[in-house]
C-alpha cells in the first residue's frame, strides 16, 4: 500500500470513528399571545393584573424551558399552547367561549417552518388539547385540517386525551353568553379582552415553528370556523421568512391572510418583521377588524402588532430576555 493509500484510509477511519459533532450552543427564541381587545387600564384591578402576568409567565417560562434544554420549536409551541388550554382565564380548551346553542367548540392549527409540515382542527368538543390534536395531525401527514366528527374520531383513534363538555365550560363565559344574547354587548367586547392563544419559536438549530388554539367568538353559530385553524391566516411558518401567530376577529383575518400575507411580505419584499406585521395589521384595520399577531423572524427577533388596546403577551430568548405585557406601549 503507498503511503497516499495509508494517509486515505487513516483519515476514513479517523472520520468514521469521531463521535457526532453537537451542535454549536446557538440562540433560542419565544413569543406567545393569550389575545387581544379592548382593555381599559382602569377596569384592570392589581389583583387581576397579577393574575395574567402570572398565567402568561407560567407559559413563556414552560416554551423557554423546551427551548433551553435544546427542544424543538413544535415542541415548544405545544408546551406552551397545552398550559394555556389549560388555564382558564384564556379563550381555549378549558375556558372557551360559548356557542349560541350553549357548547364549547375549539379550533387549532400547528405549523412547523422546517418543513412546512401543517395541522389543524375545528369545531372540535371532546379532546382535551386541541393544539395536540393538530399536531398529531401534522405528524400523520395525510391531512391538513379536518373538523368536527372527523376530526374526533382522529382523536380517538390515536388516543389523545378526551374531556367531557364540563371540562371546557366556566360561569363567567356563560355569562358573557348571556350578556351577549341580551344584546347588552357585543361578540367583540367578550371575547377580545380574554382571547385567542398562540406562540412562535425559534429552536437552537434555526427551525421555526407557529400555533394558535381558541374558543372561538361568544355566539358563533352555523359551524363558524375563525381564522385560528386555518393555515395562512391565523398561523403560518416557514423557516425563509417567519412564524406568525395571529389573535382578534377572525372573519377580517382569513380574508387579509394575515399570517402568510406577513410572511410573503418578509420573502419577497424583504421588509423586517416588524414592518410587515404592521402593514399587515393595518390592512386588516383598514377594512373594520381588531386584533394582533406575535411574530418570530428567522433571527430570533420576536415582535407584536396590533390595532387593540391591549394584547396579552410574552417573550423570551436565549441572552436572558424574559418580558410580559397587556396594555399597548409597555
Ligand atoms: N381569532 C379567533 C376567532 O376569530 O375565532
Amino acid at each position: 500500500m503507498t503511503n497516499r493509500l495509508r494517509r486515505f484510509f487513516a483519515l476514513a477511519l479517523t472520520f468514521a470513528s469521531a463521535p457526532a459533532m453537537a451542535h454549536p450552543p446557538e440562540q433560542w427564541s419565544i413569543a406567545i399571545h393569550g389575545g387581544a381587545g379592548t382593555m381599559s387600564r382602569e377596569e384592570m384591578t392589581d389583583e387581576k393584573r397579577a393574575e395574567y402576568e402570572a398565567a402568561l409567565q407560567a407559559a413563556l417560562d414552560a416554551g423557554a424551558k423546551v427551548l433551553e434544554g435544546g427542544g424543538s420549536a413544535i415542541d415548544a409551541v405545544r408546551a406552551v399552547i397545552v398550559m394555556l388550554e389549560d388555564d382558564p382565564r384564556f379563550n381555549a380548551g378549558r375556558g372557551a367561549v360559548f356557542t349560541w346553542e350553549g357548547t364549547n367548540e375549539l379550533d387549532a392549527s400547528i405549523m412547523d417552518g422546517r418543513d412546512l409540515s401543517a395541522g389543524a382542527v375545528a369545531g372540535v368538543t371532546g379532546v382535551k388539547n386541541p393544539i395536540l390534536l393538530a399536531d398529531a395531525m401534522r405528524r400523520d401527514g395525510r391531512h391538513v385540517f379536518l373538523a368536527g366528527k372527523g376530526a374526533e374520531q382522529f382523536a380517538a383513534e390515536h388516543r389523545l386525551e378526551q374531556a367531557e363538555p364540563s371540562w371546557f365550560a366556566t360561569d363567567h363565559r356563560l355569562r358573557a353568553l348571556e350578556r351577549f344574547k341580551a344584546g347588552k354587548v357585543s361578540a367583540i367586547e367578550v371575547d377580545l379582552k380574554f382571547g385567542t392563544v398562540g406562540a412562535v419559536a425559534l429552536d437552537s438549530a434555526g427551525n421555526l415553528a407557529a400555533g394558535t388554539s381558541t374558543g372561538g367568538t361568544t355566539g358563533k353559530r352555523w359551524g363558524r370556523i375563525g381564522d385560528s385553524p386555518v393555515i395562512g391566516a391565523g398561523t403560518y411558518a416557514d423557516n425563509k421568512s417567519c412564524a406568525v401567530s395571529a389573535t382578534g376577529e377572525g372573519e377580517y383575518f382569513i380574508r387579509v391572510g394575515v399570517a402568510h400575507r406577513i410572511c410573503s411580505r418578509v420573502e419577497l419584499a424583504g421588509e423586517d418583521v416588524q414592518t410587515a406585521a404592521d402593514a399587515v395589521i393595518a390592512e386588516v384595520g383598514a377594512i373594520g377588524g381588531e386584533g394582533g399577531v406575535i411574530v418570530m423572524a428567522p433571527d430570533g427577533r420576536a415582535v407584536f402588532a396590533f390595532n387593540t388596546t391591549g394584547m396579552y403577551r410574552g417573550r423570551a430568548d436565549s441572552s436572558g430576555t424574559s418580558e410580559v405585557a397587556i396594555f399597548a406601549g409597555e
